[in-house]
């Protein structure tokens, strides 16, 4: 994919950069799908989600990040925080060029992503069980730039930017439970990052909302023992157990696949088969 040259290009002279492994290419493949000219756009959006996972992972204090030792478990989070803002600043240096439509729908996706991280850290100081005030910090913390990525595309290739903004919202949304619901059900080796680390980092994930409405008082004082402690094997289980007792992870997998036939819906006129493809492979996906 031409655009992780252009990203590689761009950073190449960081020698900590070296250390970083490319992820799925989610956003840029959107973009160019969407506009197959737009590799330079995809390159910044890319980019941008580089810079927020490298902050993402020191919040988060993950120390695996796409296979490999995260940034802040290598150099420490001096270094994460820093590289961080300087993929960030070129990026936005990188978006001037794009005009002030495209500059201005990515760029205050990057002000929404920030405050739905914001979000998520004061969401995990105690036990949440708000599902609007979830689904509306993963539509800032993940959804947003996605939004923004297709939006930003759209008006690059000359197509009405909405449908497609609405088709990102929704598969933003989509993948974010669903990485919520692989955070519990994968491993570390599947995914290349932390599982079954959200819990212990304080926060209640759909998934959690939905069994902590479905269990018993009993069970619920025992969930609630192990909020952000470090679980063992059997603990593990027990959770996943009660998850499958209640059907948790199906009625979320249920949530997440109406948001992509509402995602591929919102994009039918335009008979662009690799993004419904894109779509079903957000909820299909096992990583
Ligand atoms: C990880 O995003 C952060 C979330 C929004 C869940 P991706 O799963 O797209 O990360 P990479 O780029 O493929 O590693
Ligand atoms: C998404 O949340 C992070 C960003 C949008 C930056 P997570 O914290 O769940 O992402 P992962 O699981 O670490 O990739
Ligand atoms: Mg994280
Ligand atoms: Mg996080
Ligand atoms: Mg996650």
């Amino acid at each position: 994919m031409k655009f992780f040259e252009i990203l590689d290009e761009m950073f190449s002279e960081f020698e900590e950069y070296k250390d970083i492994q490319k992820g799925k290419g989610i956003r840029g493949r959107l973009i160019t799908i969407i506009n197959p000219n737009a590799q330079k756009l995809a390159a910044v959006v890319e980019a941008i989600h580089l810079a927020s996972l490298l902050h993402d992972d020191v919040i988060d204090e993950a120390d695996l990040r796409r296979g490999v030792e995260s940034i802040n478990a290598k150099y420490g989070e001096h270094t994460a925080v820093m590289l961080g803002d300087i993929v960030y600043s070129r990026a936005f240096y990188e978006l001037i060029d794009f005009g002030s439509e495209i500059a201005k729908i990515v760029s205050n996706a990057v002000y929404l992503l920030s405050q739905g991280e914001l979000e998520d850290v004061r969401l995990s100081k105690n036990i949440n069980l708000d599902k609007d005030k979830y689904m509306q910090m993963i539509y800032k913390k993940t959804a947003s730039l996605i939004e923004a990525a297709c939006g930003g595309a759209a008006v690059s290739r000359g197509f009405e930017k909405e449908p497609f903004m609405k088709y990102g919202k929704n598969i933003g949304l989509a993948f974010q439970i669903i990485d919520d619901m692989l955070d519990i059900t994968q491993d570390e080796k599947t995914l290349g990052k932390p599982s079954m680390h959200d819990f212990y980092e304080g926060k209640t994930t759909l998934p959690f909302i939905y069994l902590f409405e479905a269990m018993s008082e009993e069970e619920k004082e025992k969930l609630k023992s192990l909020y952000k402690k470090k679980l063992n094997k059997e603990e593990k289980e027990w959770i996943k157990s009660r998850m499958q007792k209640y059907g948790v992870l199906e009625k979320c997998y249920n949530e997440a696949e109406k948001l992509i036939e509402n995602a591929k819906e919102a994009i039918k006129p335009f008979s662009l088969y690799e993004l419904e493809i894109l779509a079903d492979k957000v909820v299909n996906r096992k990583k």
